[in-house]
């Protein structure tokens, strides 16, 4: 049920007045109704009828769209996938099926799963001549460098699926995204400690697959523990779509020009690098790395607190979980089976971060600003357990996210009522003045 039919259907009919106090002018505002979660005040008539806009600078209050994939309740930790929990997902479901979910509205059948993940493992090789663009960069180079940009380096090498108004293009285009990121990926890291790439092989599943191809040398096959594959999945299962997040919100507003959804997904890889959003799983371990030793928690915890002190406990806190992120629960879990399967259950960061979680959560400070763990605190520790360089956490993080970014694509660019984004502003600049030349000027 999009926003449109939800006002128009008379039950949930509701409107709100603003009265303005200077010109006791009143305007009546349409209250629009979901299925779950906060309502919303259509303020679309609000500019033509008052002269004035809304002023939401980081969105904390503003709806941007209306949407049938995901649901959050921050204060009530839930995170659901077109009414699905996340928990339910992440115990009986797999990334495949997950992603079938997101793109179609629906759990697949057998023979629809089946089919889906036949596609997707059918797409997973990459254009040949696409393997000399990494010889142009350095190899040294940032894996999220090379992810930027080798993703809008492929609407150059996939032309026929770059139509946006074809329906079929459309989910080609996103079935080559989904398939193709994990080769981009492992490519990446491949190329970044100089060991050949590693192709992908169709008698594996998506996870193991991506396993294989960052880890088996051409000398040997890496056999990932049934364990890790699983535990690999269950991130990506994890990552896979979270709302209007800021680097789904960039993926929207790209595509609402019409970009292509290449260039889309890669605008959408560039906003989760930031340390705030995705790139947090690195600044995590790189923070507990820099803490050293848990007799350093007490001094790290006080330059969080500290206002003056840029540092932020990274792997804490969230826009919008204010009670739990319920995916830091089921990582948790899972963190723990994967150290215990791979032997390295003492693993020194695993248990500074236990201590460093167990004092924060007993601090005024976080609990008073409910700053719980989130996804990338846990996300990060079972990556390194894996094997993946710190360098390659938030690469992961895009591979999983990738579905999310173009399933919400897809779902905007399917809106009928949807438009080019163009956010607003109010302007504090100078007033109008008049130019002087150069020697007239103080
Ligand atoms: C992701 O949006 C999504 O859905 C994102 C994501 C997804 O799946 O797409 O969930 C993935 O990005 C998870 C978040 C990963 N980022 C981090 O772990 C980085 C550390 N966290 C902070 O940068 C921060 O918590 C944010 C950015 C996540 C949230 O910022 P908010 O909601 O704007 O919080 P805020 O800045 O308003 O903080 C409120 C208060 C402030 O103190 P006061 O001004 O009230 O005194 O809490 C403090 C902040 O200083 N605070 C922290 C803190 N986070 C907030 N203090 C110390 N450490 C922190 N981590």
């Amino acid at each position: 049920m999009t926003a449109e039919r939800a006002a128009s259907n008379p039950e949930t009919e509701d409107t709100v007045t603003v009265t303005f106090n200077k010109t006791g002018k009143s305007h009546e505002l349409r209250i629009l109704s979901g299925t779950a979660g906060p309502r919303a005040i259509d303020v679309r008539s609000l500019y033509a009828e008052t002269g004035m806009f809304t002023y939401d600078p980081g969105f904390t209050s503003t709806a941007s769209c209306d949407s049938s994939l995901t649901y959050i309740d921050g204060d009530a930790g839930i995170l659901r996938h077109r009414g699905y929990a996340i928990e339910d997902l992440a115990e009986h479901s797999d990334f495949m099926e997950v992603c079938y979910l997101l793109l179609n509205g629906e759990l697949p059948t057998t023979e629809q799963k089946d089919k889906f993940e036949h596609t997707i493992t059918y797409h997973s090789m990459v254009h040949e001549q696409l393997l000399y663009l990494y010889r142009g960069f350095r190899r040294d180079a940032h894996p999220m460098a090379i992810l930027v940009g080798v993703t809008g380096a492929l609407s150059a090498f996939y032309h026929d699926s770059t139509d946006i108004t074809d329906e079929h293009q459309r989910m080609v285009a996103s079935h080559r995204l989904i398939s193709k990121m994990p080769t981009i990926a492992a490519m990446a890291y491949k190329y970044s400690i100089g060991q050949p790439f590693v192709y992908p092989r169709n008698d594996l599943n998506f996870a193991a697959n991506f396993l294989h191809m960052t880890f088996s040398v051409p000398a040997e096959d890496y056999q990932p523990l049934p364990e890790v594959a699983r535990a690999m999945d269950r991130i990506f299962i994890l990552h896979a779509d979270h709302e209007q997040n800021a680097s789904t919100s960039t993926v929207r507003l790209a595509g609402s020009s019409g970009a292509n959804p290449f260039a889309c997904i890669a605008a959408g890889i560039s906003s989760l690098w930031g340390p705030a959003h995705g790139g947090a799983n690195e600044a995590v371990l790189n923070m507990l790395q820099e803490i050293g030793s848990k007799d350093r928690i007490p001094e790290f915890i006080e330059r969080a607190k500290d206002r003056d002190d840029p540092f932020r406990l990274m792997g804490f806190g969230h826009r919008v979980y204010k009670n739990h992120d319920p995916r830091a629960t089921v990582l948790r879990t899972s963190c723990n089976e994967v150290l215990e399967a791979l032997g390295v259950r003492d693993e020194p960061l695993l248990a500074l971060a236990m201590e460093l979680e167990r004092i924060a959560l007993e601090d005024p400070y976080f609990v008073e600003r409910k700053l719980f763990p989130n996804v990338d605190f846990y996300s990060g520790i079972i990556l390194k357990a894996m094997g993946f360089p710190t360098s390659m956490f938030t690469v992961l993080f895009a591979l999983a996210r990738t579905v999310g970014w173009v399933a919400q694509w897809k779902e905007m660019v399917e809106d009928p009522n949807q438009r080019i984004g163009r956010p607003r502003q109010l302007y504090v600049g100078p007033a109008e003045r008049k130019y002087m030349p150069p020697d007239e000027r103080q």
